[in-house]
């Protein structure tokens, strides 16, 4: 039987990722010595909502020029990179996918943002930072691949300074289950550990972390997905384009968007944002 971890680099790893991203660009007709983050928009966010999304939560959020930030599944870095160049955050990326990691440190050179982004290697359910080190902890679509929560809230709760904030951007389990697979974060049951927003809340407050801001953002993020799967379809009958999320979802990425508008309409799957503060 396959392990997690090989299951999960089965689902996100793409071989030499970093290549066959700097090759699509240059396909596109980038020069990829002066790239910006503007080249990167349409595979570089991978959430519902992209890097509006990512705006929306920060601005939200209220984030402070200066923040250190822990951006928890960073995938290939681009919300790190929206939070240190529109809000002038210092962040530092974990994901436990090597060649995201590979992919995140060579964009973000390029775009010229390694003062400010960095990238390791790891898994968030064991993260390699000592205690209080973030003023805030940041996380879009990764929890419901983490199948042990007090683990993964515990050490949340550890990394953040006295008075830091948990900002979060997640899929959750609609009333209705099961969901239907593939998904762009699990091609199958063994990866899939969605919680209800009820139960996801009171595992915060359980962590001691005190509720600031929630919200459903279930209908909105529908009405968007909605469209970037119409999207997805019709690139199937056209020329392929170089860039797009296909990059990083391969070759099911119509079935898994297709599924996502499916899920999100049959109440099997929620989107939720929040805000909670460690006392202290
Ligand atoms: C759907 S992607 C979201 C990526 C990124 N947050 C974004 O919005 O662009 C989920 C990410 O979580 C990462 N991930 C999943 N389980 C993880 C774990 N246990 N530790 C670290 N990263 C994990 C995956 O490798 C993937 O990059």
């Amino acid at each position: 039987m396959k392990s997690y971890d090989q299951l999960l680099t089965e689902h996100y790893g793409r071989t030499d990722l970093k290549t066959r991203i700097l090759s699509a660009l240059e396909k596109a007709g980038k020069d990829i010595n002066t790239l910006t983050r503007e080249d990167l928009f349409t595979f570089d966010e991978f959430h519902i909502g992209g890097r509006l999304e990512t705006r929306n939560l920060a601005e939200w959020a209220d984030l402070a020029p200066g923040a250190r930030i822990l951006d928890l599944g960073c995938g290939i870095g681009g919300p790190a990179r929206t939070l240190a160049a529109e809000f002038g955050c210092d962040v530092t990326g974990l994901d436990i996918i090597e060649e995201y990691c590979l992919a995140a440190e060579s964009l973000t050179r390029r775009v010229g943002l390694a003062d400010r982004v960095r990238f390791q290697h790891g898994n968030v359910a064991e993260m390699p930072f000592d205690p209080e080190t973030f003023d805030a902890v940041w996380s879009q679509h990764t929890t419901m691949n983490i199948q042990d929560k007090q683990a993964l809230f515990r050490e949340i709760y550890r990394v953040l300074v006295p008075g830091g904030r948990f900002i979060f951007h997640e899929v959750c389990a609609g009333l209705n289950q099961p969901i239907h697979f593939p998904v762009p974060w699990a091609h199958e049951a063994a990866l899939n550990f969605l919680i209800p927003p009820r139960a996801l809340h009171r595992s915060l407050i359980d962590q001691e972390l005190t509720e600031e801001k929630w919200r459903d953002i279930t209908a909105d993020s529908l009405a968007w997905y909605q469209k970037a799967a119409a999207n997805m379809a019709t690139h199937q009958t056209k020329p392929a384009k170089p860039l797009g999320i296909k990059l990083l979802m391969g070759d099911t990425t119509p079935a898994k968007a297709a599924n996502v508008v499916k899920n999100l309409k049959e109440d099997r799957i929620r989107v939720v944002q929040g805000v909670f503060r460690k006392n202290g």
